[in-house]
Order: C-alpha cells, then structure tokens, then sequence
C-alpha cells in the first residue's frame, strides 16, 4: 500500500507540474495524441498527456499447458518534463518486476481494479535525458482466463494433433497480455520475439522477419516487427499447425492444413480486391496482405489486424459469395488502421466508413448489381435498428453516449447508419469528388488518430468550402450528431430486389414456394427471402420450407443461421439436432447469441436444448461471446 500512495502521489504530482512535452527523437516517428475532448477515452488509465508509450518490444514465451504468455515487455516513454510515473493498462497482468534499462528496480504500483477497465499500473519513470525516449522494462505474465486469448486443446481444432492459441484484442482486451497503454489514440510502434513448441508456427500482425530460430527445450523463436505507429488493440498473435498458401505477390493465407486448400479457394478474389482498393483510396501502405482462417470458435466474422487478418472459418461457402468480409477487413487498412478513431465512441468512423470501402470494392469486383443488394440488406437493417429502438433514441446517432461500452457498438448504427452518411455525401456531391475527397482524408491523417468532429470539419474545409447550397443539402451535424435517419437519406433501388420481394409476398399471401429459382438466387437474394418471411410458422409449412429449398443443406453459414433462426423461433423440433451441432462447432458471436437468444425465448422448449449445450460449449468461447451468452442464460460472470 505504501508503495502504491508513492506512486500515486508521484503521478499526481507530474500531473500539476506537466506542461511540456519533451521534443520527440528525430528516429522514431511518433503519432500525436489528440487533446480535444471528443478524442478523450474513457476506457484507458493512461494519462498521454504528462506520459505516453512510443514503442513496445516484446519478448514473450507461450505455455500452452499453463495457458499462460509471460517475459518481458520494453516500452519507450515520452514524458512531459518533470513527469515522474507512467499509468499503462492492465487486466489481470501478474507483474513480476518493473526495471529501467539497465535492470535498476523501478517502483511500480496496481492501482484499483474497475469492472471491464482492469487496473491502473503506475510505474515510476526513470530520469531520461531530454530529447530521448526513456525505456521502462517490465517481467509479466498473462493470466489463464486472460480475456483476449482463447487456448484451444487439439480436439477444437480441424486437425485435432495440436493445440493453438489466438488473441483478440479489440475493443479494450490486450491489456489482458501486454502491458501498456491500451487506448485507440495512443498509437505505438512494436517488435516482439515469440518463443513457442517446435510443432506449432507463430504469426503476428507484423511482419516477420527472418525464420524461426531454434531456442532450446524443443522450442523456436519467431520475430516480428510493425515500424509504423498502430493502435494497440491492433496487436495480434496465433498459433496452431499452420500452413501457408500463397494467393498473389504480396497476400496469402495462413490455415490448419485440413482447411488451406477450401479458405485458399474462397480467397482467389484478394489481389483484385486489393487493386480495388488502392485504386479508390492510394496505396496500401502496409506491405504485405495476408489472412489467418481461424478455427470456428473466433469471436468475430473478420478482425483487421495488421497485415494479417484474422477471419473465422464460417465465411467459407464455396462459392465466394460471402467474401464481402475480406473486402471489410482490407478496406480497415484505409479506415480504422491507417486513420484511427480516437474514442470508442466514434465506432462510426472504423465501421461505417469501412462498411462504404467494403461496398465500393464489392463493386469494382462483383459488379453493380450485387453491390446494390448489399445496400438494400444493409439499409433493410437501418430500418429495422430503428424500429426497435425507437428514432429518437440517442443510440441511433453515430457518435454513441458517453458511458456506451466499447464492445456494444457492434451495431447496424455504426456499420449501416455510418456507411449510408458517406453514400448520401457521395451522392449529393457526385462520385468523382467524393473519392478525392475521401482519398485526401486519409493522406491527411494516415498513421493518426481522428474524431467525428474532424471528419466532418474536413468535410467542410476540404469538400464543401463554403458551398451554401451544398452546406444546406448535406445535413453534416444531423448526420454526425443526430438520432434517426436524415431526411436526405439516399434510399436503395427497389428493383435490386423486385423478383425475391415478389415471391416473398406470394409465399406469405399463398404459400407458393420458390422452388425453381431458389438455387439460381445469389446468396443476399436468399438471405433477403428468408428476411422477409412470416415470422410465425407452422411444422408442416417449416417442413415444406426446407423440403422445397434445401435450408437445412447449405453449405452457406449466412443462410443457414437465418433458418435457425426461424426454425427455432417457431419450436421445430427437426432443427435441434442441426441448432446443437452449429452451436457445439462455432463460436462467432453474431450467430451464436442471437440463436441461444431465441432457445431462452422458447422457456422450457429451448432451455432443454441450450443448457446441456451451453455446459459443453462455455469454457471453449471467447470471453466475449461468452460474456454476451452468460448474461442470455443467466449465468452471473
Ligand atoms: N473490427 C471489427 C470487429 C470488432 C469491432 C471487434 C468492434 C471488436 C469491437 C471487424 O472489422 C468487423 O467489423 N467484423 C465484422 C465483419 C462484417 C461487418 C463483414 C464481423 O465480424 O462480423
Ligand atoms: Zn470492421
């Protein structure tokens, strides 16, 4: 405790005496940390100002039978002049000892614990010399349950010889296995060395450099290394028996041999997407583009990590058509990790700019007609967020209310509201301009973090310039600031879906089934049908619906989970054992909560299904989804 108030005490003294910044070493290139007040993050314990971490170093042993990663951490500091201490991030970090660089012992204090927070860790700063980086090194390890890690035992992976280990760090999750200062807007260099058993092959979200090295004890060492300034939740690992398959000259795909060659076939579109892209928005700063297919209990459809995007395996249909999360995820190296919101509560400006990328590429490469209809579906879920929250509620503005978690913007708001912003602006001002505009928003911040209120002020000063007529057309501050949908809106094309619209009225008004064109729909046309279904539905008409379409035998994840979902709204005993085998394999929030949502609706009908279920599945989840599950099922955490 004593030590802890020196710390403290310490820290709140720099916090008075703070006033300036010691000037940056001309080697390193450091991002600045915005001071305005949107940009403030309320999920972090970092105080950037008097203090901020530069760059970490790793160097890190992974124990798989005690699921732990533990060694050291090297951060560089920037401190403000006569700062004594640093506040880094941490949850759950078992912090050996804190040293300069020299191995001198620095003081070092965990402060409170806050839920979903973690804890303050206050560390005494060694006296640096003007002008450089002072270097704190720190001996940790993770802790078993660490939040951002999932450790797979063999039996959950394809192969099910070895185990394997991969890391999520968004939203606020890696402070759960490193330590430092865990907040979008303070963006750090990093290199780590990671030691790991000879049968398993590490990548991270960096570049690798070199091959593995032996280390001894039947142990190698690989190492990486992100020379340009990241948000940290943008630091990743995995290991497991990899192979790796190359796609073109600068991407491929990483995967358990039993799925390289299906994940590389699904993925033949990534260079093509790549020069989509760049095309729109200027390079692809990053170097090289690869992906991770990961086993099906990852948390999310796609993740954005550096360099190597960490994709779950259900996006694999066999026939490309749900490649719209690759195209996502790419579009992040533009919005999200090139420019980088400050605060979590611009979820906007990752996601829904993303979700417009997303769609843009999906049209260079799949052509117009397949890029409406994702807009009608994304627009469909517009409406129907809407409708559930009421329009006037403030958690249908983009920029979300303080308080709001950072893992609860995982919403059509953020995804679909933010997209149609920008394809309303595109429209009003015509597309030409629109992409030099958006291209110049991104050089002008590339490698910093951004605001709602930066993106729309450079809008104005960049876009509109003073155009009265266009300022009035453009609806700015409603669109950034407001609940519900402006009225400038730019609706999607109603033919896009005439023909599955169509059948869906004569199935609901006569119960004619689709049965000849069904196979010849695209997958957002199947998805569509099924999105506009009755709700209510009988076992012999369930039945005829799987008879006449084959729902129960697609091999396409999307539709599938929409037929589970009515199926199990509606208490078709035919469809547990398909529910149960779905539920026991993937772990992909966005279909795994809603379907124990519906079984929990169902009272006893349902609860039959999912507690045994739930009992086998809980411990192999994510924390996340698990969180999300737990709360379902009334499970206190
Ligand atoms: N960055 C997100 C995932 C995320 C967001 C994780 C916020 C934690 C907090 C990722 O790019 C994403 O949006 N994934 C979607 C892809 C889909 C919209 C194509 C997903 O996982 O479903
Ligand atoms: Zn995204």
């Amino acid at each position: 405790m004593r030590i802890l108030h020196f710390v403290a005490a310490a820290l709140a003294l720099s916090g008075l005496t703070a006033c300036k910044q010691e000037a940056p070493s001309a080697a390193i290139a450091v991002a600045p940390v915005l001071t305005s007040e949107q940009a403030r993050d309320e999920f972090t314990f970092a105080r950037p100002q008097e203090a901020r971490v530069t760059h970490v170093s790793l160097d890190l042993n992974l124990d798989f039978a005690a699921k732990e990663i533990g060694g050291t951490a090297t951060l560089d500091v920037e401190a403000a002049r006569g700062t004594k201490g640093i506040v880094l991030d941490s949850d759950g970090l078992r912090i050996e000892r804190v040293t300069d660089a020299t191995g001198k012992p620095l003081v070092f204090a965990l402060g409170k614990e806050v839920k979903d927070k973690g804890q303050p860790l206050m560390v005494e700063l060694p006296a640096g010399e003007t002008g450089k980086a002072r270097r704190i090194v720190i001996t940790y390890k993770s802790a078993p349950d660490a939040k951002a890690l999932q450790w797979l035992a063999p039996e959950q992976t394809a192969g099910g010889k070895h185990p394997y280990l991969f890391s999520q760090g968004q939203a606020i999750l890696n402070r759960t296995w490193i330590p430092t200062q865990d907040s979008p807007g303070i963006r750090q260099t990093w290199d780590a060395k990671i030691t790991a058993p000879a049968g398993l092959k590490v990548v991270m979200s960096g570049i690798a450099a070199g091959g593995a090295e032996p280390a001894g004890g039947g142990r190698q060492t690989y190492s990486f290394k992100m020379d340009k300034p990241v948000a940290p939740y943008l630091i990743a690992i995995a290991a497991g028996n990899l192979e790796f398959r190359k796609l073109g000259t600068r991407s491929g795909v990483w995967s358990e041999p039993e799925t390289i060659a299906a994940a590389a076939a699904e993925l033949t579109d990534t260079e093509a997407m790549i020069d989509a892209a760049e095309g729109l928005y200027g390079d692809y700063r990053w170097g090289r583009y690869d992906m991770i297919v990961l086993p099906p209990s990852f948390p999310y459809g796609g993740m954005e990590n550096p360099v190597m995007t960490f994709l779950t395996p259900t996006f694999i249909a066999g026939d490309r058509s749900l490649t719209g999360l690759i195209a996502h995820e790419l579009a992040h190296s533009w919005s999200g990790n090139l420019v980088t919101y400050a605060s979590w509560r611009d979820g906007w400006l990752n996601e829904g700019v993303t979700s417009y990328i997303e769609n843009r590429i999906s049209e260079e490469v799949f052509g117009k007609q397949r890029a409406a209809q994702e807009r009608a579906l994304s627009f469909a879920a517009i409406e129907d967020a809407l409708a559930e929250q009421g329009d006037k509620s403030p958690l249908t503005a983009l920029r979300t209310p303080d308080g709001t978690s950072p893992f609860d913007t995982n919403t059509s708001v953020t995804y679909e509201k933010g997209a149609l912003f920008l394809f309303t602006v595109e429209q009003i001002v015509g597309r030409e301009r629109f992409d030099t505009w958006l291209r110049s928003w991104f050089d002008r911040h590339a490698f910093q973090p951004a605001t709602t209120e930066m993106f729309v002020a450079d809008l104005r000063a960049n876009l509109v310039k003073g155009d009265a007529k266009l300022e009035k057309a453009l609806l700015l501050d409603e669109w950034a600031y407001a609940p519900g949908l402006p009225a400038n809106a730019v609706r999607p094309d109603p033919q896009v879906f005439a023909a599955v619209d169509s059948a869906a009225t004569a199935y609901a008004a006569q119960s004619t089934l689709p049965t000849a064109q069904w196979k010849g729909w695209t997958a957002a046309e199947q998805m569509r049908f099924l999105q506009r279904l009755p709700k209510q539905r009988s076992a012999e008409q369930l039945a005829a619906l799987d008879t006449a379409l084959g729902l129960s035998a697609t091999g396409n994840n999307e539709v599938r989970f929409l037929w589970l979902k009515l199926a199990l709204s509606n208490r078709f005993d035919p469809a547990i054992p398909q529910a149960e085998q779905f539920l026991s394999k993937v772990g992909r929030n966005k279909f795994v909560t809603p379907l124990y949502k519906v079984l929990s609706e169902q009272g006893e009908w349902g609860m039959a299904v999912a507690r045994p279920l739930y009992q086998r599945t809980r411990a192999g989840y994510h924390s996340f989804t698990r969180g999300n599950i737990d709360e379902i099922m009334g499970i206190a955490g």
